[in-house]
C-alpha cells in the first residue's frame, strides 16, 4: 500500500488481513505470545485520506470519520485513543514534526473480528503523514515505529502475505502466493485479541527456542504456492478457535453452517470473532456469501486474498 497524492490531499488504502495459519507456541514472561502464522492481505478496505487543515480550524491536528463508517459496527474512538492518532504522534515524534493536518478515515472493515483493521489503519497512517508531512523515512524506518504501535503493524506495512513470528511483528515476506477466494461472515458481536489470549492460558514458553521451522507450516505454504488449495486447504489451522468460541458461543453455529459450505478450509482469522471459508472460485464466494447472508450471522462478504 502506497500513499497517493490527489491534488492538496494525500490518500490510502488499509487493507484487512486473514490469517491462513495460526499457532500459539506459548505464553512469553512480557505478557504477549510467540506465535507462528500466515497472514494474507484481503481486499476489503478502510481508506484514510489527509488534507491540509483549514484555516478556521483550531486544531493543528484532527482525526474525523467519515458518516459511512457507521454500518461498520464497533465503537471508532476519534482521539488519542485510535491507533491512527498514535501512529501520527510516533512520527511526528521520531521525525520532530509537529503532527497538523485533518485525516478522515472510512472504516470498512469490522472492528474486534481478527481482520486487523486497526492495526492496517496504523500502517497506513505512518505512510499517510510520511508522505504528506514530506518526512520520507525509508520502509525500515518506518518499520521499527510500526513495531512499537502493535503486533500486526509491521505485516501491514511490509504489504504483502508473509510468516510473522515472535508475537507477530517479525515478518518474512512470502513471494509467488495465489489468489484465493474468499467468504468472510463478522459477527456483530466483536473479541478483544488480550481476552482471547488469556482465554487460551497457554503455557509460558522460552522465547529463542520457541523460533523453530514448523513443518506444517512450510507443507502448508508449498501446496498454496503449487497451487494445490485443496491440500492446502486440510493444513490451515487456528489455535485460538476453541478460546474465541467460548468468549462468542455464536461462533460454534458459525462454524457448523460453514462445514455445509463446498470449500476449500473454513477457519477463525486471528484472535475473531470473523470466521472465513477458502472457495474454489470467485463465483462460489459470491454464492455463499448470498446464501451466508439470509442467516444472520453478522456482515458477510466474498472477496478475495491478494499477494
Ligand atoms: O500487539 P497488540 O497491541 O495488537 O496486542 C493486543 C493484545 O493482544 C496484547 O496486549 C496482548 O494481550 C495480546 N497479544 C498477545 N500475543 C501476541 C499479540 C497480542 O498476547 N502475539
Amino acid at each position: 500500500m502506497y500513499a497517493r497524492k490527489a491534488g492538496a490531499a494525500w490518500e490510502i488504502l488499509a487493507p484487512a488481513k486473514l490469517n491462513l495459519y495460526l499457532d500459539v507456541l506459548g505464553r512469553r514472561d512480557d505478557g504477549f505470545h510467540e506465535l507462528e502464522t500466515l497472514m494474507a492481505p484481503v481486499q476489503l478496505y478502510d481508506r484514510l485520506e489527509w488534507r491540509p487543515r483549514r484555516s478556521d480550524c483550531a486544531a493543528e491536528f484532527a482525526l474525523q470519520l467519515d458518516p459511512s463508517t457507521v454500518s461498520a459496527g464497533g465503537d471508532v474512538p476519534v482521539n488519542e485513543q485510535n491507533l491512527v492518532w498514535k501512529a501520527a504522534a510516533a512520527l511526528g515524534r521520531e521525525a520532530g514534526v509537529m503532527p497538523h493536518g485533518v485525516i478522515t478515515l472510512t472504516k470498512r472493515i469490522p472492528s474486534q473480528a481478527g481482520l486487523g483493521g486497526g492495526s492496517s489503519d496504523a500502517a497506513a497512517a505512518l505512510q499517510l503523514c510520511n508522505a504528506a508531512w514530506g518526512v520520507n523515512y525509508s520502509a525500515g524506518r518506518l518499520a521499527s515505529l510500526a513495531a512499537e504501535l502493535g503486533s500486526d503493524v509491521p505485516f501491514f506495512l511490509a504489504g504483502r502475505s508473509a510468516v510473522c513470528r515472535g508475537r507477530g511483528e517479525l515478518v518474512e515476506p512470502v513471494t509467488g502466493m495465489p489468489r484465493l477466494d474468499v467468504v468472510v461472515a463478522a459477527p456483530r458481536v466483536g473479541i478483544s485479541t488480550a481476552a482471547a489470549f488469556k482465554e487460551l492460558d497457554a503455557p509460558l514458553v522460552d522465547v529463542p527456542s520457541g523460533r523453530r521451522t514448523n513443518n506444517a507450516l512450510s507443507q502448508l505454504i508449498n501446496d498454496l504456492l503449487r497451487g494445490a488449495r485443496a491440500a492446502a486447504g486440510w493444513r490451515m489451522t487456528n489455535a485460538l478457535e476453541a478460546a474465541a468460541a467460548s468468549l462468542c458461543p455464536l461462533l460454534r453455529r458459525v462454524g457448523t453452517v460453514f462445514a455445509s459450505l463446498p470449500c476449500c478450509a473454513h477457519l477463525l482469522t486471528g484472535s475473531g470473532s470473523a470466521y472465513f471459508a477458502v472457495m474454489p472460485s470467485a463465483r462460489q464466494a459470491r454464492r455463499a456469501a448470498a446464501w451466508l447472508s439470509s442467516l444472520d450471522l453478522g456482515v458477510v462478504y466474498a472477496t478475495a486474498t491478494c499477494r
